[in-house]
């Protein structure tokens, strides 16, 4: 009998007590919420029954929570674990005694151990809580203060259980959405930031390590006010924190702009009145021209100051592009001026033949430049870049010389070209076929001059003296040289020798064609030139009106292929207010400057470009300067988006005066012709475009 109790009693006993926890141990969430598990699997009577939850996470044993008697004593749980922890009071009947631990802190990960004692025995259990997964940004705790031109430190702290190494990325943007800095994979990725930040934001490298992930950013401007983000992702995890840079003040520099505006504008339109008064009465004394001359170019000298010293502010492209425009504004103004006539005769002549030109040249060199800056971030290789820089520099020589030359057709082609390159630059900033980019370019220029020459000299019986020699002769020696030395550097540098001998090629039909077209108009010019040409001629202009059709067409086609291939970004709209305005220049340097316009609209075109592109100008500056400060935020679009149109505009009008000035002068001579009993010649189609001395020069058969 007594054994036979024993063994119950054992039994019993092994039974007894037995405390489970859990498996391994618990990884858990900063912040998040865990149960921690600790029961019997036999039901234990609750009478005499206590639970004691520990934690020797530190050095000192703390108590979690405690059951007793029946019922769960909060008032024994150490403060840190105050409100945080609970049993399952429904559970522990059942010999469920785990607990809920709320709000998990870093200084929550360690061993916990569960003992259960019953009125016969006791048991324990631990359970570890390991890692503690957290991912927290944090920023800074009040908003930053920032005076323009200085410097401020934007504070972001990465807290996280991952190794900042193995972060995927942690990025600093401006509201909304300007990148400012990148880090990505254990690299700080300084050339992706936006251009506004570009070498004025970095990380405190030795900091990164430790996940302070704090931002320098230097020279601070207005438009830097408002909200900063700080984000940081890992695998699925994100956190993000906001950092606010306080409104600031304008700089002096900024107050330099301002005023400058103000000046510009009151000149603009203080200066605009009486001018708008004198020159409707058609005064030109000496004292007027100068007020003419003074409302012309000081608004626009002012401005111009304006824009160089927004550069420190403003966007790359958006300073450049402006300054340019406003730079060579005042050549339009002489070229449109209703009061050119009375100024001295030398100046007169240049203006009317280089006004379109230069003013085109000018802007098209600001928008290269800017592209061409962008090489340093790798968008071109050298080699595009190079000879696109050659080409353009060629064609812009070309287009002045012979628009001083007055051969308009060839400056206006020299002109559409280079558009055309500048337009394929964009397209194919990475193209890999500029070889043949090159050699379809230099053909093109080749090809033209000596279908002018042909058209110029054979047709037209121009004189073909040597000067037009020299300088041809030079244009394809130069095509010839650029070509050699393209064959060379793709040789060279590229490695790619099979296609060499094309450019030998090209530039030997080039010279060869060049020799025969010399011995073709001088032996022609030698004989009988009165026969040849009356046959001859209508088939010379049929001949440039093609061509001029076809570039005209090429270059519209491109300008629409552009369009369509940026409308997916939404940043090109400054770069399309550029090229319309390019495309809209040329075609001025076509025509023979007007001799007859129409008084009131020419008065009302002058005004609007004297003084209402200034106002314009003017007061986009200065807007975009006031609200920068204040919200920090860019508001406006690019300004040349507003600049341009309106400068586009203006040239548009007049080169409608300038057609209509073309039409009545064809219209004229056709009757004249009519009245003189004679046929209309079929060259007076064209006789505006290509010649400018009169037709009755050339001899009759
Ligand atoms: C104990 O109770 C908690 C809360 O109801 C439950 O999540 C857990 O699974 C229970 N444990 C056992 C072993 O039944
Ligand atoms: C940035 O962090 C440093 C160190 O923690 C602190 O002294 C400073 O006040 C913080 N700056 C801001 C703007 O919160
Ligand atoms: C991460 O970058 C730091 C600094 O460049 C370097 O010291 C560290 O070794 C890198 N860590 C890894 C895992 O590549
Ligand atoms: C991060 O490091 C910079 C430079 O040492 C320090 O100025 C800044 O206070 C640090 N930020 C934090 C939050 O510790």
């Amino acid at each position: 009998m007594d054994e036979f109790f024993f063994l119950l009693l054992l039994a019993a006993g092994l039974k007894a007590l037995q405390i489970e926890g859990p498996s391994g141990p618990l990884v858990v969430q900063l912040g998040g919420d865990v149960v921690l598990p600790c029961y019997t699997q036999d039901p234990v009577p609750l009478e005499g029954l206590r639970v004691e939850w520990r934690s020797d996470s530190d050095s000192e044993e703390s108590l979690v929570n405690v059951f007793q008697q029946n019922e769960i004593r909060s008032d024994l749980q150490s403060p840190a674990f105050r409100g945080r922890v609970n049993f399952f009071p429904d559970q522990i009947s059942r010999g469920n005694f785990s607990i809920f631990l709320s709000n998990i802190r870093t200084e929550d990960a360690g061993v916990y151990s569960c003992k259960v004692y019953t009125d016969q025995d006791s048991s324990e259990t631990t359970v570890e809580i390991k890692d503690i997964e957290r991912f927290v940004v944090i920023g800074a705790h009040h908003p930053a203060v920032a005076s323009v031109g200085e410097e401020v430190i934007l504070n972001c702290s990465v807290d996280s259980h991952i190794p900042i190494h193995l972060l995927e990325e942690v990025t600093w943007t401006k509201h909304p959405d300007i990148l400012v800095l990148l880090f990505q994979e254990n690299e700080t990725l300084s050339e992706a930031s936006s251009d506004r930040y570009q070498g004025r934001a970095e990380f405190f490298s030795s900091e990164i390590p430790r996940g302070n992930f704090s931002l320098r950013l230097k020279d601070v401007r207005l438009e830097d006010t408002g909200e900063f983000i700080c984000a940081a992702h890992a695998a699925d995890l994100s956190a993000q924190t906001t950092v606010l840079i306080q409104q600031m003040g304008f700089s002096s520099l900024q107050k330099c702009i301002l005023v400058l505006c103000f000046i510009a504008s009151s000149l603009a339109f203080g200066l605009g009145i009486p001018v708008s008064i004198l020159l409707w009465k058609e005064a030109t004394t000496r004292r007027v021209l100068a007020m003419y001359l003074l409302q012309a170019f000081c608004p626009n000298l002012c401005m111009f100051i304006g824009f160089v010293l927004w550069s420190k502010e403003g966007l790359l492209n958006e300073v450049v592009v402006c300054a340019a425009v406003i730079f060579a504004r005042p050549l339009i103004l002489m070229k449109t001026a209703p009061y050119l006539n009375t100024l001295p005769e030398r100046l007169v002549k240049e203006v009317k033949r280089l006004g379109f030109p230069l003013h085109c040249i000018i802007i098209m060199m600001a928008v290269f430049s800017v592209e061409f800056a962008h090489y340093e971030e790798g968008t071109f290789g050298l080699f595009e870049s190079s000879t696109m820089l050659i080409t353009i520099a060629l064609l812009s020589v070309g287009a002045v010389v012979s628009a001083k030359y007055a051969c308009r057709t060839f400056s206006f082609l020299c002109l559409v070209l280079c558009n055309i390159d500048l337009l394929i630059m964009s397209l194919h900033s990475e193209s890999t076929e500029s070889p043949a980019m090159v050699t379809a370019t230099s053909s093109f220029v080749v090809g033209m001059v000596l279908l002018f020459s042909l058209q110029r000299h054979v047709f037209q019986l121009k004189p073909f003296t040597r000067l037009h020699i020299g300088l041809l002769s030079a244009v394809v020696a130069v095509a010839c040289i650029f070509l050699t030395a393209c064959s060379v550097f793709v040789g060279i540098y590229l490695g790619n020798f099979v296609n060499t001998w094309k450019f030998q090629f090209t530039a030997g039909i080039y010279i060869i064609l060049w020799v025969a077209l010399v011995l073709v108009v001088r032996r022609q010019h030698k004989n009988n030139k009165d026969r040849f040409c009356a046959k001859w001629r209508g088939l010379g202009y049929m001949c440039c009106a093609v061509l001029i059709s076809i570039s005209i067409l090429a270059n519209g086609l491109l300008y629409v292929y552009y369009i369509k291939d940026n409308m997916k970004s939404k940043d090109s709209s400054g770069y399309l207010a550029v090229m319309a305005l390019l495309h809209i220049v040329p075609p001025g340097s076509l025509f023979v400057h007007p001799r007859k316009i129409p008084k009131i609209p020419h008065f009302i075109l002058y005004m609007f470009g004297a003084s209402g592109l200034s106002i314009v100008t003017s007061l986009t500056l200065a807007t975009e300067l006031i609200l920068k400060g204040g919200t920090g935020g860019q508001t406006l679009p690019e300004m040349h988006v507003i600049i341009l149109p309106f400068e586009s505009l203006y040239i548009v009008v007049w080169l409608c005066l300038q057609i209509h000035d073309f039409w009545m002068r064809k219209k004229d001579r056709i009757k004249r012709n009519f009245e003189d009993g004679e046929e209309a010649e079929p060259q007076a189609a064209a006789e505006g475009t290509e010649l400018e001395t009169p037709l009755t020069k050339t001899p009759k058969p």
